[in-house]
């Protein structure tokens, strides 16, 4: 069988690796790639923000099964491309993609549905903003409606700083067209989660609960980035909140999706807040976590393959996973600069030895190789993972492997599950 990954970050890199396990697969392509990925999978360019270029690269490759990381090929519509043709994809179709594209549809879906979320407010206007403003509190979190890569959100301390930000947003300013409307938020305390689930359009499977790390600095610090590392233990979610996740937020939304005329299939990535009043849903993503994936699919010891092909056929069900009950950590190296502007093609040494260690695994995100040698080429560079008998053994054993990499100007944090290990000592 001939599997086509669409990307070309640690997410795809996760997932080429695992899906590398699956003894059906005999033939492992991923557009673009990256210099790491290029040793589990054949590498080809593609542009995946177009979607002549996808289908014309399918076309040539003709693979059994198609996979999407990224948002934006599924937000363009490229499962309707591909299923117009016949061609096995797994992911939603651009209308159930909305979840993830228009912050405006997902709000308004989860209050047609009574899904638990923040109370909100959409404006396309100065004066509706001003308006609205009226019925919020600071701090107000101010969203740009479409995708924006992490930087649509601003945390607006005072009334002021948000209609300003809700200005330039709508002035075009700061995000195009991703802001031409916005949504105001009542800003939610707690936790956040990652609770990802796998659908076939009518049941869910849910994975193993993950925690990402979106500041850029340790203690939750600095600018929001895409992730500076994730990590997953039984103890993020007890079978009790995971099954009160899929009954009150996972099946509503593929089951109202599928009343709407929107069948959803896929992962559906639902990023949860914790809050003291119970859960509530920021923000609906219509792919896999980039860093969530790395820890995750280190947990995994079922097929990737057999679950992705039994969400296409419609015949998903609790047996398609089997979990490791050890836990396990992705730390996220980043180049010098990163969220902002950095420098690429330094570079890197130590991967291999890392990669040695034992319950290691190093994912490439922005990397190339020449020469034998890997070179920096993204923002993120690459997401160290472990798995251990228990979190401070996986914790330890992803910092040990951190330790033997070096570029130049490097960062990580410092502090990735530290709320897990937090929690452990305190006994809950
Ligand atoms: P989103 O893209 O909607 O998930 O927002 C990105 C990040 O902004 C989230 O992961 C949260 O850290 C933060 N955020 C979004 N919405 C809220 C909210 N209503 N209250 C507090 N923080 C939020
Ligand atoms: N780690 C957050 C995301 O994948 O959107």
């Amino acid at each position: 069988m001939k599997v086509l990954v669409l990307g070309s970050g640690g997410r795809e890199h996760a997932l080429v690796w695992k899906l590398r396990q699956s003894s059906r697969i005999t033939k492992l392509y991923c557009a673009p790639g990256n210099g790491g990925i290029a040793a589990d999978a054949e590498c080809l360019a593609v542009d995946v923000k177009s979607l002549d270029s996808l289908v014309q690269l399918a076309n040539r490759l003709n693979p059994d099964l198609t996979v999407v990381g990224p948002e934006l090929p599924l937000t363009l519509g490229i499962v309707d491309e591909f299923q117009k043709r016949g061609w096995p994809i797994f992911g939603p179709t651009r209308a159930a993609a909305q979840l993830e594209s228009s912050k405006s549809f997902a709000k308004e879906f989860m209050q047609r549905h009574h899904i638990p979320t923040a109370k909100y407010s959409v404006c396309a206007t100065n004066a509706q903003v001003r308006e609205a403003l009226k019925l919020f509190h600071a701090p107000i979190v101010v969203k740009a409606d479409g995708l924006a890569a992490g930087k649509g959100v601003v945390v607006a301390q005072s009334k002021d700083e948000a209609q300003r930000t809700a200005e330039e947003m709508l002035a075009g300013k700061m995000l195009g067209e991703a802001g031409s409307r916005v949504v105001l938020e009542e800003c939610l305390k707690g936790e956040e989660l990652s609770f990802l689930v796998m659908s076939d359009g009518e049941r869910v499977v849910p994975l193993v609960a993950t925690q990402d790390h979106k500041r850029v600095f340790d203690n939750d610090q600095g600018p929001n980035t895409g992730g500076m590392g994730a990590y997953s233990t039984n103890h993020i979610v007890d079978r009790q909140m995971r099954d009160w996740l899929v009954a009150h937020i996972a099946r509503p939304v593929v089951a109202g999706m599928r009343a709407e005329g929107a069948e959803y299939k896929g992962i559906l990535y639902c990023g949860i807040m914790m809050t003291a009043t119970g859960p509530m849903v920021l923000e609906f993503n219509c792919r896999f976590g980039d860093p969530e994936t790395q820890p995750i699919v280190m947990r995994m010891e079922s097929d990737l393959l057999e679950a992705m092909e039994a969400s296409i056929a419609g015949r998903v069900s609790d047996g398609d996973f089997r979990w490791s009950p050890d836990p396990a950590v992705c730390v996220v190296m980043a180049s010098g600069g990163y969220p902002g502007a950095f420098e690429a093609g330094k570079l890197i040494t130590g991967v291999d030895e890392a990669d040695r260690l034992p319950g290691v695994k190093v994912f490439h995100a922005g990397t190339n190789r020449r020469d034998h040698m890997y070179y920096t080429s993204g923002g993120r560079v690459l997401g160290v993972t472990a798995r251990g008998k228990d979190l401070p053994e996986a914790v330890e054993r992803a910092y040990d492997a951190v330790m033997k990499i070096r570029f130049d100007a490097m960062h990580y944090r410092k502090d990735i599950a530290a709320r897990g290990l937090k929690h452990l000592r305190a006994g809950k």
